[in-house]
């Protein structure tokens, strides 16, 4: 594969700690084109125009998974016989973030109905609880490791108490959500460790998932996993079990690091900004427009791809049919025609059309909760951290490219009040 190119060099780990510079470069081109060795390339879009206009364009598909093929065991039976059955069904119910219409627009529609209001504030208030629980935990520390100690487990507790996972059985979700976060990583999805280890997780979990639904069904609670295996939406759309298996992961994954990133993207830039924290710690009424513009100047999610239906003319240029897209939303959200002096974190900006909950038909489900979880974090650390300073800056960074953030994040402190 050519090396020389942009998407090349943001993918690059020498640039994860800022991949800012070449955003940049790529959007002098609004559209282009970059070698992958085929035919069609992988063309890129930067801008905030282009990328708003292809995520609302239906000849632009979310259905970028390669067919299913799970690890061979080495049994014939297993092999000839089990594996293209289950990889049939597996094909037959992706997860809907990888789905186009009809079929996404009626998973979503069932979650949607499951995710109301009352269940989302709940778990605001939870939120602050939980925050306040982990923060107590580390009272005497000098230092602490903010992923670790509090990014890291918020959103698995929540969202295993959203879907009614029992306390104990958590754990085992810290592992799966990690290792199929992978799977929104371009490049993993042609490497076939990862695929292997991904299929292998997924079982796991969908095996985990497939026992907890059965005992939903006979002793239903108050929880979004009982509403989803008992309740039909007001247009009578009920899911089948491996749907609902499917979409419970996509929650517990869609949900996972991008939280934890958002938190601790918000944390090291506050850092960053000592101004900004300690008028957060004065007014944490404030916390609300600062995620906004977090979401916008350190988005968790840098970009997602697509794949087009048809060839589509836009920004001067022609993507042929079939090609990859990659829609660099943490680019468009730099573009300094939408957002004057791009390159400042200012929380006082006049209202954002951020890109950092994605945009028109797979716009994130999860932006209310997590906006919730963040603004917990944020207004805690803010506010019983004593003189907080970066030990690292910048801190080592996890992999991902497109799921972009810190690793560990230590914090040295003179205590926790
Ligand atoms: C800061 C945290 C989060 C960020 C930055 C984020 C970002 C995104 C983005 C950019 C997309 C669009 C994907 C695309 O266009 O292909 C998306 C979709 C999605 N997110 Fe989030 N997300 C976050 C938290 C959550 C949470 C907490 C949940 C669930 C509890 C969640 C569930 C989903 C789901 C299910 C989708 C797929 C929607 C669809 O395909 O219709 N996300 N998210």
């Amino acid at each position: 594969m050519p090396d020389a190119t942009l998407l090349n060099q943001v993918k690059d780990f020498a640039n994860r700690a800022n991949p800012y510079p070449v955003y940049a470069k790529l959007r002098e081109n609004p559209v282009s084109r970059q070698d992958d060795g085929t035919e069609s390339g992988t063309w890129v879009a930067s801008t905030h125009a282009t990328i708003a206009s292809l995520l609302q364009d239906p000849r632009v598909s979310s259905e970028t998974l390669p067919p299913a093929d799970r690890p061979r065991t080495g049994n014939p039976l297993t092999d000839l016989l089990v594996k293209p059955l289950k990889d049939w069904m597996m094909n037959r119910h992706r997860v809907f973030i990888f789905r186009d219409p009809p079929d996404h627009d009626v998973l979503r529609a069932s979650v949607m109905h499951q995710f109301s209001r009352a269940r989302i504030q709940a778990m605001r208030t939870r939120s602050e609880r939980l925050v306040a629980d982990l923060l107590d935990e580390k009272c005497g520390a000098r230092e602490i490791d903010a992923v670790d100690d509090l990014a890291y487990p918020l959103p698995v507790t929540v969202i295993c108490e959203l879907f009614g996972v029992p306390r104990e059985d958590e754990p085992k979700f810290h592992g799966w959500a990690t290792q199929l976060a992978t799977a929104l990583e371009p490049d993993s999805l042609s490497d076939r460790k990862i695929r292997d280890e991904n299929s292998r997780t997924f079982d796991a979990i969908g095996g985990y998932m497939a026992e907890l639904i059965k005992e939903k069904r006979k002793h239903p609670q108050d929880d979004m996993l009982s509403g989803l295996a008992n309740e039909a939406t007001p247009e009578g759309v009920k899911m089948g079990d491996y749907d609902l298996i499917a979409t419970s992961i996509l929650m517990l994954v869609a949900g996972h690091e991008t939280t934890v990133n958002l938190i601790t993207n918000g944390l090291l830039t506050l850092l960053r900004h000592p101004d900004q924290l300690e008028r957060l710690r004065q007014d944490p009424e404030r916390a609300p427009r600062l995620i906004e513009e977090l979401l916008r100047y350190e988005p968790p999610v840098q970009f997602r791809t697509r794949k087009t239906l048809s060839s589509i003319d836009i920004a001067g240029v022609t993507i042929p049919e079939g090609a990859d897209l990659v829609l660099l939303l943490a680019s468009g959200n730099r573009d300094g025609t939408v957002f004057p002096d791009p390159d400042r974190f200012d929380p006082d900006r006049a209202r954002s059309r951020h890109l950092g909950f994605g945009g028109s038909l797979h716009y994130c489900v999860g932006a209310p909760l997590a906006r919730f979880e963040a603004e917990a974090a944020l207004t805690a650390l803010a506010k019983r951290l004593k003189a907080p300073r970066l030990v690292e800056d910048p801190p080592p960074y996890r992999s991902g490219a497109a799921l972009r953030g810190p690793e560990h994040l230590r914090v040295a402190i003179d205590g926790i009040v």
